[in-house]
């Protein structure tokens, strides 16, 4: 299951990223925002990413203008590892480095294609599971 959210300069891009995770046939929650109002981006990094960590979502997807705050905020909430993508090879990357449970995207600097190319690489990419790596994960938790 997925949780997904953005502000208002997100808010069409993840319209274009849910159609395209109902395509693929992906269970997800929406848990806003709902219109292009003017809103604030902490209020919907925060709640996917308690969401996620809340064990009860596998995965996370956030949106904002840069994707910068918004994976900033998310990355303030224990457990979370929200990594900012643009290109399908750090999405690849962070999965398995990094065993990124957030995928964060900035919808005034990459297109609807081009996103949904990362997200499928995000969601598709498992995490490698070698003992340095999960060192390292460990690491940025203590
Ligand atoms: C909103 O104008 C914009 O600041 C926000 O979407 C985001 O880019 C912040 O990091």
């Amino acid at each position: 299951m997925i949780a997904i959210g953005s502000d208002h300069a997100g808010f069409e891009l993840k319209q274009a990223v849910m159609e395209h995770l109902k395509k693929r046939g992906e269970e997800f929650e929406d848990f806003g925002c709902y219109s292009n109002e003017s809103v604030h981006y902490p209020v919907y990094g925060k709640k996917v990413a308690n969401a996620v960590a809340s064990g009860e979502y596998e995965k996370g997807i956030l949106i904002c203008g840069t994707g910068i705050g918004i994976s900033i905020t998310a990355n303030k909430v224990k457990g979370i590892r929200a990594a900012l993508c643009s290109d399908c090879f750090s999405a690849e990357a962070t999965r398995l480095h990094n065993d990124a449970n957030i995928l964060a995207l900035g919808a005034r600097a990459i297109g609807v294609g081009l996103a949904e190319k990362i997200v499928d690489t995000f969601l598709d990419t498992e995490f490698s599971g070698d003992e340095r790596h999960l060192e390292r994960i460990r690491m940025i938790e203590d």
